[in-house]
């Protein structure tokens, strides 16, 4: 089915607003009817457009026609401005499906690939997708950390800004990830004095003004969470995000997609346990899981007013 029979949006006059207007496009992960339902409220009362972002691991998890029920559960239409992305497509055949579901929007990462052969798989998927009017989203340079339960990476390899231009127009992809020092999950520094490179991303965006620049591994890991995970039974030592003022100087300097994952995971978690360890004698999940889903659209609403700036955006 057309993404636009679901009411959704491509990603284009999403980015070229943000742009001209200093503010980033918050995509987060969902993965089930709770974060999904969050998600959407968060975004709906602040009026804010969001990218709903699936990975692979997500897709699969869920079924793509049960996903793709939810969406049409929502009724969206198009001044809502809703994008549904493929978060992290690792091959044409992965984007083609996405597309064929009903996705307004791809990624794909061939940022583990010699760079010539990220080059030539990029172009296959961003030809493919503009066919049908979807918007895509490569990835040079890449990031430490877990990008998706099958492919883990321990290095980061920030992105080369002499390589940049080549890339976009060679591939002619419509919003490019970059790596300056962010890595996913929620490990993210060893220390609390160490910086993004915002040398290398004024590099890029000097090359590439106006163009969609992206940040994967956006998650600040509140440590209210963690400390509440801890606090009921969990054992997340060390975790540690990147901070809000730094984000927020990626979106003064032209990134306008912050990508943001494992808050969402640590609000949920965080809400479930408390809730299981405060009322032991409750076993409906309804129960526990309103309290993880409301953890989720209050993290989300934070996002959106403190760091992407996106709040009262819809026109
Ligand atoms: O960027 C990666 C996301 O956090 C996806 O993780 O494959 O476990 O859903 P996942
Ligand atoms: P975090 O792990 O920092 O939330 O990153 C999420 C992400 O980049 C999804 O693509
Ligand atoms: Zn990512």
């Amino acid at each position: 089915m057309d993404y636009k029979d679901f009411g959704l949006v491509n990603t284009k006059n999403m980015f070229q607003d943000a742009i001209t207007n200093h503010y980033a496009v918050p995509a987060f992960n969902f993965y089930n009817m709770e974060t999904l339902t969050a998600i959407i409220s968060a975004a709906r009362d602040t009026h804010s457009p969001v990218i709903l972002a699936v990975s692979e691991s997500a897709l699969n998890y869920m079924g793509g026609d049960t996903l793709m029920g939810m969406i049409w559960g929502l009724k969206l239409r198009p001044s809502d401005m809703v994008a549904l992305h493929l978060d992290h497509g690792h091959s044409f055949e992965s984007c083609v499906n996405a597309i064929k579901l009903g996705f307004s929007s791809v990624m794909i990462d061939g940022s583990a690939l010699a760079f010539d052969e990220n080059i030539s798989l990029t172009q296959t998927v961003v030809q493919y997708a503009h066919k049908y009017d979807v918007s895509t989203e490569a990835e040079l340079g890449s990031l430490a950390g877990i990008e998706d339960e099958n492919t883990k990476s321990e290095k980061s390899s920030y992105t080369n800004p002499d390589d940049v231009v080549n890339f976009v127009n060679a591939t002619n992809a419509d919003s490019l990830a970059i790596a300056i020092g962010t890595s996913h999950g929620a490990y993210k520094r060893k220390s609390d004095t160490e910086e993004l490179r915002f040398d290398i991303l004024k590099r890029i965006a000097d090359q590439l003004p106006d163009f969609p620049l992206v940040l994967h591994g956006a998650s600040t890991i509140p440590q209210d969470f963690v400390n509440q995970i801890n606090k009921f039974g969990g054992q997340i030592q060390n975790a540690r995000g990147i901070p809000a003022n730094q984000l927020r100087r990626t979106v003064e300097m032209n990134i306008c997609k912050i990508n943001t994952d494992s808050d969402l995971r640590l609000a949920f978690t965080a809400g479930v346990r408390q809730e299981l360890f405060s009322a032991p004698e409750k076993f409906n999940p309804r129960d526990y899981l309103s309290v993880a889903r409301q953890n989720i659209y209050k993290t989300c609403i934070t996002e959106i007013k403190e760091i992407t700036q996106s709040a009262n955006r819809l026109k």
